[in-house]
């Protein structure tokens, strides 16, 4: 059966590596581009949102840059929004489906509450004053002028048919052209019927139907081509056309699907016999997207986006997935127009070959080529030979392109391999901006949804691939389904369309970066450390002078002024509790390690645990806690390990002895017995120097002095800056509570309940042992006991059983190493500091200590003076 499946691909070289990556791919020694440096939560950054109650499927975007409106093409609804703000709506009408026809649309079967209504499918500018807008209407497409003074549409009632597809499940594109449309989709109610057509008063045109033209294609994208001005040839405007199509060159056991760019040209004007309107100019070639040392190929054609810069030819890229793709792969390939053009202008045929009687095979067709070349646009050379029009064509060149508009050279991507390849993430739209750094090199940023509502930035840095960051753009996980960018300098978005409703995204967050070196590792070419205003900006919007700005797309942190007073925060907590310090690292590719008494600390031991893989938590506090606990991250970056301090906290452990008149206190009695008397945490920075510290770290500390509790004057504000927090334990009695089970003291009252649960549990087992419920050696113990009455029937039963975990193996793959690692969120867990924040009394003496409380989740927000002797290993 094997064989059957892989040998048929010995006779199609190409087929091999197609098949590879049809097949699941395991193992395989391919550099995928590695997980986002940075991932934002959606509440994390500021988005803004537009969604009207009750709308649905925003998935239409149109930008007019002149007037920074964003139109908006929903279910039943089109709007005008401020492109600026997307969430101040202008204008909106709404177009609905009229009873009649939605009950025809019923009894043809299909839905009336989610298939029988009108989805915007084609928004297009008309003129200065009108767009031309498209709906499915009930599987009776029909298009409309939409007037954007009164913003009503004419009720011109067009037939949509070939414009728009019947079907909101069919794929559809679209491009206005000097006034007449260009289009891809289907043409009949089942959507069996594709086409590609050009709308228009004078000359209309359309693709032959027939499987050469096009064979079940999935339409994805269209734009024209504009000829250069400076060209001499006299060529012609070009329209292409990208989708995904059932290939006729390879036969296979299933479908193999191929992606296409398909060309026509604007001056076609259809033949006059041979091809009556029909388009004499329609080629298509395959696009290459594969990696040759691997043998993937990426044969499914997902989204196109033209780049266009000053003094740059366009580039086409494209996004792609293999065709099975349970292991969730993407790839990105981009391609140069010169490529392109010269495979329609120069390239070999394709030809059917009838072989065995009906069995017709497609191969390259090396006879004669008639003249004009078949195909081609009308050009200065065609038109010297006196054929001025395709109407006035040979017979012979028609018949020959009727019966070969495939070519059979193929589209290669630029450096023959792509851009990207990301496992794990299905993407779904890419955008593409070029933008220069710093130092004048030019980048290329890739923008890339995927079907979980997420935006990847990725950028190439020399030969691999920078995934930036990642940004969740909604709340939950809905599928991006349109992306806009926009091109006006300035400040410029990115939109982005979702059956829920449309988000607006700045290009970067530089201002999320706080210090130098995360503004410097962020290798964001938008994003700047400016020395003048201490921040990180967007180089775009900032008036800095580039002397005062440092970037470093090599990641090089060294210019980065130094830190010339350590940031800190320093914290006291009760003998025997567990505490949380937090190390605010964004980074998903650091390591985060960290450093107690200049030793690294093994947070696999008892003692010690990580929260989120960088939050560290002390469990059972002693003295011998006490000192400088440094959070270090390590990176790598290129070639280079760049480590550095991104958090110090100062630690000091409390063992107090009650005193008589700590319990009158009102918040002593409180859950967890804390007590955050501002008194003494005030006292102790202002009080004279060192004495504290020693009574911390030497023995004598289980006695303190009483002097804490005497009113100390207001501290000078830089030593309160530093998050100063005392808690003291009045042990040995009264303890929390939740505590109390923990303290050795106490092992007793846990010895018994372990017993008591372990007399219970062995109870369960041998009753249900018994009974007959517990397979295996149990059974076997059983029907020992009951004279073999019973054969035990597990060990088959076994065997199937880890035969199925082998094989439910393979599908864990694609869940492993996940694109979007969790969250660096609150776990829920409530630190010992969250529970003093709120229980700080306000008083008005110390409110403005309060507010530094609340400041904590930055930890460089406040620096300090270290007052304690046992900070000294701060001192290195
Ligand atoms: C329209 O949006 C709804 C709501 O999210 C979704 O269930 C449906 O699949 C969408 N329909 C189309 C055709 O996109
Ligand atoms: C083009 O047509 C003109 C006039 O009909 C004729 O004189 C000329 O020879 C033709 N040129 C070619 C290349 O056929
Ligand atoms: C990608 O899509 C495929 C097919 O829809 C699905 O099986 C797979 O789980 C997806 N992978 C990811 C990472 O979303």
């Amino acid at each position: 059966a094997l064989c059957g499946c892989l040998c048929p691909l010995r006779m199609y070289a190409p087929m091999e590596g197609l098949l590879t990556a049809l097949l699941v791919v395991f193992g395989m020694a391919v550099a995928f581009a590695s997980i986002p440096r940075i991932t934002w939560e959606h509440k994390e950054v500021q988005l803004v949102h537009f969604h009207e109650p009750n709308i649905y499927n925003y998935s239409a975007l149109l930008l007019s840059e002149d007037t920074d409106t964003l139109y908006i093409g929903a279910r039943e609804a089109v709007f005008a929004v401020n492109a600026l703000n997307i969430s101040q709506k202008q204008h909106e009408v709404y177009w609905k489906v009229s009873e009649d026809k939605q009950a025809k649309c019923a009894e043809k079967g299909k839905s009336k509450q989610t298939e029988c209504l009108n989805y915007i499918r084609v928004l297009q500018p008309l003129s200065a004053t009108a767009l031309y807008v498209c709906g499915t209407n009930a599987f009776q497409p029909v298009c409309d002028h939409l007037n954007l003074t009164s913003f009503e549409f004419l009720g011109k009632n067009e037939d949509g048919k070939g414009r728009c597809p019947f079907d909101p499940a069919h794929s559809y594109t679209s491009i206005m052209v000097d006034g007449e449309l260009y289009s891809g989709t289907s043409y009949n109610f089942l959507g069996s019927e594709p086409i590609i057509s050009r709308n228009s008063s004078h000359s209309p045109l359309r693709t032959e139907y027939a499987i050469p033209w096009l064979n079940e294609p999935s339409f994805v994208f269209a734009d024209v081509i504009r000829k250069s001005s400076d060209s001499t040839d006299g060529e012609d405007d070009k329209v292409y056309f990208f989708f995904t199509e059932v290939s006729v060159e390879y036969e296979f056991m299933f479908r193999v699907l191929l992606p296409r760019i398909a060309r026509v040209c604007k001056g076609d004007q259809g033949g006059l016999r041979t091809l009556q309107k029909k388009w004499t100019s329609f080629l298509k070639a395959r696009l290459i997207c594969s990696r040759q040392d691997s043998g993937l190929v990426f044969n499914v054609l997902r989204d196109v986006f033209v780049l266009r810069a000053p003094g740059l030819d366009p580039v086409f890229y494209g996004l792609f997935t293999p065709q099975l793709n349970n292991v969730g792969l993407s790839a990105v390939c981009a391609y140069d127009l010169s490529t392109v053009e010269e495979v329609f202008s120069q390239g070999k045929y394709m030809q059917s070959a009838t072989v065995e009687q009906s069995h017709t095979k497609w191969v390259r067709y090396n006879g004669p080529v008639p003249t004009p070349r078949p195909g081609a646009c009308i050009d200065r050379e065609v038109r010297a030979a006196n054929y001025t029009s395709s109407l006035n064509l040979p017979d012979k060149t028609l018949q020959f392109v009727k019966d070969h508009p495939l070519m059979d050279d193929s589209v290669t991507p630029i450096d023959n391999r792509p851009k990207l390849v990301k496992k794990d993430v299905n993407y779904t739209q890419i955008v593409v901006d070029r933008t220069q750094a710093l130092d004048g090199t030019i980048y290329d940023v890739m923008f890339i949804s995927t079907d979980r509502g997420v935006l990847h930035k990725a950028v190439n840095l020399e030969s691999d691939v920078h995934i930036i960051e990642e940004t969740q753009l909604f709340q939950g996980p809905e599928p991006v389904q349109t992306l806009l960018l926009s091109s006006k300098k300035g400040k410029r978005f990115i939109y982005a369309g979702s059956n829920l409703g449309v988000v607006q995204v700045p290009l970067a967050f530089c201002g999320e970066h706080s210090t130098c070196a995360d503004c410097v590792l962020a290798r964001d070419p938008y994003c700047a450390w400016s020395r003048q205003t201490d921040a990180c900006v967007t180089l775009q919007e900032t008036e800095d002078p580039s002397s005062q700005l440092i970037q470093e797309m090599s990641g090089d942190v060294s210019s980065c002024p130094d830190k010339t007073k350590e940031s800190c925060r320093q914290h006291f907590f009760k003998y025997g509790s567990t505490v949380e310090l937090k190390c605010f690292q964004k980074s998903n590719l650091a390591q985060v390690f960290w450093k107690f008494q200049n030793s690294v600390l093994k947070v696999e031991s008892p003692k010690y645990g990580l929260v989120d893989g960088k939050n560290l938590l002390i469990f059972n506090l002693s003295e011998g806690d006490s000192g400088v606990y440094l959070c270090l991250s390590e990176e790598q970056v290129r070639n280079k390990m760049v480590s550095r301090v991104v958090a110090k906290h100062v630690l000091e452990v409390k063992h107090i002895l009650p005193r008589p008149e700590l319990p009158t206190l009102p918040a002593v009695q409180t859950e967890g017995s804390w007590i955050v008397p501002k008194v003494l945490a005030a006292s102790i920075p202002g009080s004279p120097p060192p004495t504290p510290a020693v009574e911390v770290s030497s023995p004598r500390a289980v006695t303190p002095a009483p002097r804490p509790v005497t009113p100390a004057p207001r501290p000078t504000p830089t030593s309160m800056s530093c998050e100063t927090k005392i808690v003291i334990n009045t042990a040995p009695h009264p303890l929390p509570e939740k505590t109390m089970y923990l303290s050795s003291s106490d092992n007793r009252l846990l010895m018994s309940l372990f017993l008591l649960f372990f007399v219970f549990f062995l109870c369960l087992f041998l009753y249900n042992c018994y009974q007959g419920y517990l397979p295996g050696h149990c059974l076997k113990f059983r029907s020992a006991l009951l004279f073999g009455k019973k054969k035990p029937k597990s060990d088959c039963c076994d065997r199937e059983q880890s035969l199925k975990e082998t094989l439910v193996e393979p599908g864990s793959f694609s869940q492993q190493n996940g694109e979007q690692p969790k969250p660096a969120q609150d776990t829920g867990y409530e630190t010992e500091q969250d529970t003093i924040t709120s229980k700080v009394p306000t008083d008005r003496e110390d409110s403005q200590r309060i507010d530094d409380l609340s400041a904590r989740d930055r930890p460089f927000d406040v620096k300090c003076e270290l007052k304690f002797a046992d900070s000294d290993a701060d001192g290195d």
